[in-house]
C-alpha cells in the first residue's frame, strides 16, 4: 500500500457554526442549564429535535462526516464566553449533541478540566491533564479497550507562553514507518495498557499499538509512559524488540514532516478522531500561580491555560 504524505501538511480545517445553528445551540444550552438542579453540569446530555433545530442538526452531521471520513480533525471556532459556568454548559451541550459522552475518570465525570494543578508529574502518577508538561505524543483512548470516536478539546483560555497543540496523523506516521516492516510487525502485536485514573481498581489490558480500520486506515493507540508502567505492573518487561519499536515510533512522531502545530485561541474547539490523530502539547507557562480548584464564577479572561476535554462515541 502506498500512501502519499504530501497532503498531510495542509492546515487543520477551521469551521464555524452558522448563526442559525449557534442560536439553536444556545437554546439547547438554556434547557440543559435550567434542568441541572444542583447536579454537576455534565450530568444530563442535551437533546434537540431535528425538526425544531434543523440548522444545528445538519451542521452536526457535517462535522461528524468530516471527522469520520474526511479530515479526521478540525477546529470549530466561535465558542467565546464570559464566565466559566456558561462556557462549561456551552461545551457540554455541544459535545453531548455531537456524540455520546464517555466517562473519563473514577468519579464518573464526562467533562474533564485540563489545567495545571501545580502537583505531581506524569512520571509520579499524575494524569496528563493535571500538569503543564509537554512532550509525550499520545492518544487519549489508551485507558479503555474501546476507542474514542470524537475527542474534543475546548479552549477557555490559553497560556501566557507555550501550550501549542501538536497533531500527528497516524497515516503519516505509518507511511514513514513503512521503510521498517519489522517495526510495523512489532507494533501490530499486543502491548499492556492500564486504566490509569479510570477506576478505583487498577486493571491492565492488552491491545496492539497499530491496527487498521475496516477501510484500511491506520489506527494508533499509544502513550509510552502508560505502556511502560503497565508492563511493570504486569511483571512482564518490554522486550528489546518492543523497546526498539517504541523508539522508532517516538522518533517518527517527533519529525516535523508528520506534525501540525496549532495554538488554540479562547473559544476554539479542537475535534479529532482520537485513534487517527495522535496529539501532544508543548510545555507552557501560566500568568498566575497554579491552583487545585477553579470557581465557576471566574471570568475566562482571568484564568490560566484552561481547556475542557470530552470523549465521545458516535451517537
Ligand atoms: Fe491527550
Amino acid at each position: 500500500m502506498n500512501i502519499d504524505i504530501s497532503h498531510f501538511r495542509q492546515e487543520v480545517a477551521k469551521v464555524r457554526l452558522s448563526q442559525a445553528a449557534f442560536d439553536e445551540l444556545l437554546s439547547a444550552r438554556n434547557i440543559v442549564e435550567a434542568g441541572i438542579q444542583g447536579n454537576r453540569f455534565d450530568t444530563n446530555p442535551a437533546y434537540i429535535n431535528p425538526l425544531h433545530s434543523p440548522s444545528l442538526s445538519a451542521e452536526l452531521n457535517n462535522i461528524r462526516n468530516m471527522i469520520d471520513r474526511e479530515t479526521h480533525v478540525l477546529i470549530l471556532d466561535g465558542f467565546q464566553d464570559d464566565n466559566l459556568a456558561s462556557f462549561k454548559f456551552l461545551v457540554w451541550t455541544f459535545g453531548s449533541l455531537l456524540g455520546a459522552p464517555m466517562v473519563q475518570n473514577h468519579l464518573d465525570h464526562k467533562v474533564i478540566e485540563v489545567y495545571d494543578r501545580g502537583g505531581k508529574s506524569i512520571e509520579e502518577g499524575a494524569r496528563y491533564h493535571q500538569t503543564r508538561q509537554g512532550a509525550y505524543v499520545h492518544n487519549d483512548g489508551v485507558s479503555d479497550p474501546l476507542p474514542i470516536d470524537y475527542l474534543i478539546l475546548a479552549c477557555g483560555q490559553k497560556a501566557l507562553l507555550g501550550g501549542e497543540s501538536i497533531l500527528i496523523d497516524a497515516s503519516a506516521a505509518y507511511a514513514e514507518l513503512m521503510a521498517f516492516p519489522e517495526i510495523l510487525e512489532e507494533l501490530k502485536c499486543d502491548f499492556f495498557f492500564e486504566n490509569r485514573g479510570m477506576a478505583e481498581n487498577e486493571e491492565l489490558f492488552k491491545a496492539p499499538i497499530l491496527s487498521f480500520s475496516e477501510e484500511g486506515i491506520p489506527l494508533i493507540r499509544y502513550f509510552r509512559v502508560y505502556i511502560e508502567s503497565a508492563h511493570l505492573k504486569a511483571g512482564i518487561p518490554l522486550t528489546c524488540a518492543q523497546t526498539e519499536a517504541l523508539n522508532f515510533l517516538d522518533t517518527v512522531l517527533d519529525q516535523s514532516t508528520v506534525q501540525h502545530r496549532v495554538l488554540l485561541e479562547p473559544g476554539q474547539l479542537l475535534i479529532s478522531a482520537d485513534n487517527k490523530f495522535l496529539h501532544t502539547r508543548t510545555h507552557f507557562i501560566d500568568k498566575n500561580a497554579p491552583c487545585m480548584e477553579i470557581n465557576d464564577a471566574e471570568r475566562l479572561s482571568d484564568l490560566n491555560r484552561y481547556m475542557l476535554r470530552m470523549w465521545l462515541r458516535k451517537p
